[in-house]
């Protein structure tokens, strides 16, 4: 099994310690911090904005993997970046107009990627594939951390790995809900290069468990 990216999802994290906890995650050998931002409007929940992000910001080093999980996405995108995120995924789902709200990304130099919900076909990413760094695929429906993986969504990743080859460009392609110790070489075979994990990162153990946790998502 190719070795993925491991992005922690601060989702599941203490939010009372929320810094302690992204510096724990990158003790632990995450490859990323994946900032779940959700407006009660997109999904059915509501975590957090640009002013935390920027708050976590000088508490890590490694690349902050922003999933804007929000409706309208464009007025906050220039607030996400200049709080300190690496990667800002969108959903195509959440707008009118995906290509002018992924090239609003590239213009501030963030790495641009786009989310879609199990509903959603892998063919969405056709006509903006060219401008991806990352691909994530939800394989829970947004909004909530420790639901189940939806195992329909091994198709689609297969679907995605074969585009993304067939481009000859360097995309992640990140699977997002429900990864587990239990699934992740079946994920990672059906094409993932990075897996996000919420609950089966975050067990409530500070950084030595987090550490073995990581370890073995990664299929040590
Ligand atoms: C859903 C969230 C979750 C979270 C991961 O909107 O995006 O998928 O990142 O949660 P777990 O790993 O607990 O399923
Ligand atoms: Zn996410």
């Amino acid at each position: 099994m190719r070795s993925p990216l491991i992005a922690p999802s601060i989702l599941a994290a203490d939010f009372a310690k929320l810094g302690a906890e992204v510096a724990a995650i990158e003790a632990a050998g995450a490859d990323m911090v994946h900032v779940d931002v959700m407006d009660g409007h997109y999904v059915p929940n509501l975590t957090i904005g640009p002013a935390v992000v920027k708050a976590l910001r000088p508490h890590a080093s490694i690349p902050f993997d922003v999933h804007l999980m929000i409706a309208p996405v464009d007025p906050f995108i220039q607030a996400f970046r200049d709080a300190g995120a690496d990667i800002i995924t969108v959903h195509p789902e959440a707008g009118p107009h995906i290509h002018r709200t992924l090239q609003a990304i590239k213009a501030t130099g963030a790495k641009a990627g786009a989310s879609l919900n199990p509903g959603t076909p892998a063919e969405t990413i056709d006509p903006i594939l060219d401008m991806l760094d990352l691909v994530l695929v939800m394989s829970v429906n947004p909004g909530f951390g420790g639901q189940s993986f939806i195992a329909s969504q091994l198709k689609k990743i297969e679907a995605l790995r074969k585009k993304i080859d067939a481009s000859g460009r360097d995309v992640i392609l990140e699977v997002d809900g429900g990864v587990k110790a239990e699934n992740a070489r079946r994920i990672v075979d059906a094409g993932a290069t990075a897996l996000v994990a919420g609950t089966a990162v975050f067990d409530g153990g500070g950084q030595a468990s987090y550490a073995r946790n990581i370890e073995t998502l990664r299929g040590g």
